[in-house]
Formats: structure tokens, C-alpha cells, sequence
């Protein structure tokens, strides 16, 4: 039988990331990350070091404000994803992040992949949405990405890394109105930031039984569809 392949899931597809606009909430969520400005993040207790100098927000917080849901809900994310990947995807996992860590606190790697006859990471591999957002004008390099490796692996760590890092870069910007979405089976590295350190707001994308994996995953389910 004859049939049309889709265009933009061929992309996701074989790039393994797309970047889109997101037109709604992203003040919101600047203004929220904005004031946690106003204390320090190093030593509150709602922040927990998950990397060196790099903090996350407990899951709690997140949830007590509806917008990162809402973000999720009004930019028709659900919708989208299945759109990229003609499949549909859960919420496993949010993440809101600031590191100030002057090296990487992820340089290149995968997050799914397998080395010495073994596979390291959740499969299939998770999805990620990933917001950097910018509060100057200075366009900062936030990730680096090598397009299509998530179909292009090898089963040793050294050539694998070796023939990768010969490979063009990608270069992921923060922006205001744009998010990334990618395989997190991608080979990527995670730049430093600035002085003040940087953001980043991620949501982890899985299936729907991948779901017990995420131990906080019934608390964003509920969160949802309240
Ligand atoms: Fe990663």
C-alpha cells in the first residue's frame, strides 16, 4: 500500500531533536525563576546540590505552582510530541535547575546507551524538553548537540566518543520563546553559564510503562489532571 511519510516526524526521526516556539507562560516562568533570585539558592533547603554546584528544586515547589503544568498544557506539549514522534508521551519527571558550576556538570555523553555488552540508562530513551531561559541579551550556548547520533552508536565508549566528537556541533541558545526537544540518546554536553549561574527548566518525557521508574511520577499525574 502507498502512503505519505510524515515530514516532521521524519525529522525527529532522524535528527533526534527539534527546537520550537512556545508562545505562552514563559514570562510566568522567567518571573518565578527570577525572584528565586532573591535567595540563596547554595544554602536553602528547597534546593538540593544534584551536581557540583548545581542545584535542583524540590519537586514539591514545583508543583505548589501551577505553572510549569500549565506551560505544558497551554503550549500544547502532549500534542506536539506526538506529532514529532507519532507517539504518546507522559510527564516521568520535571526538573528546575540552576548551576554555577564553572566546568560542565554533564560534558559529552548519552544518556541511554551501551558500552561492554550492557545498556546504561532508561529504554526506549527518555524525550527531554528543555527551556533555557534568558534574562540578558547575551545569546549564551546552553547545550551542544551532535544531530542523528542517537541512531549512530557504537558499543565501545572510546570510539564512540572518538568518532562523535569529529562530527559537527549543534549549538542550543537560551531563548525566550523557544524550547528543545530531543532523544536523550543524543550525544550532548552540557555548557557552563555565566557568572550569576543559569536556569534551565526540564521535563522528562517516557511511556506510559516507564512511568513506575520516576518515583515522583504520581505526584505530576495528579498535578495534571486536577
Ligand atoms: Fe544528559
Amino acid at each position: 500500500m502507498k502512503y505519505e511519510n510524515n515530514l516532521d516526524q521524519n525529522e525527529f526521526y532522524f535528527e533526534g531533536f527539534k527546537t520550537f516556539k512556545v508562545s505562552k507562560l514563559t514570562d510566568q516562568i522567567n518571573s518565578f525563576l527570577f525572584n528565586c533570585n532573591s535567595i540563596d539558592i547554595k544554602s536553602d533547603d528547597d534546593w538540593i546540590e544534584r551536581y557540583e554546584k548545581t542545584f535542583d528544586l524540590k519537586l514539591e515547589k514545583i508543583l505548589a505552582n501551577s505553572i510549569f503544568i500549565n506551560f505544558i498544557l497551554e503550549n500544547k506539549i502532549f500534542e506536539k510530541l506526538e506529532e514529532l514522534t507519532g507517539f504518546q508521551y507522559h510527564i516521568g519527571d520535571i526538573v528546575v535547575r540552576k548551576t554555577f558550576s564553572k566546568k560542565s556538570y554533564m560534558p559529552w555523553h548519552r544518556d541511554t546507551y551501551f558500552y561492554k555488552k550492557n545498556a546504561v540508562g532508561r529504554t526506549p530513551p527518555l524525550i527531554k524538553l528543555i527551556y533555557y531561559p534568558s534574562f540578558d541579551s547575551e545569546k549564551r550556548i546552553q547545550l551542544k548537540i551532535k544531530r542523528g547520533s542517537h541512531l549512530f552508536f557504537l558499543k565501545n565508549k572510546f570510539i564512540d566518543k572518538l568518532i562523535n566528537l569529529i562530527k559537527p556541533v549543534k549549538n542550543i541558545f537560551a531563548s525566550n520563546n523557544q524550547v528543545l526537544l530531543f532523544n536523550s540518546a543524543l550525544y550532548h554536553s552540557v555548557m557552563p553559564p555565566s557568572e550569576k549561574g543559569e536556569f534551565r527548566v526540564i521535563f522528562n518525557f517516557c511511556s506510559v510503562n516507564q512511568l513506575n521508574q520516576f518515583k515522583n511520577s504520581k505526584k505530576i499525574s495528579s498535578a495534571l489532571h486536577h
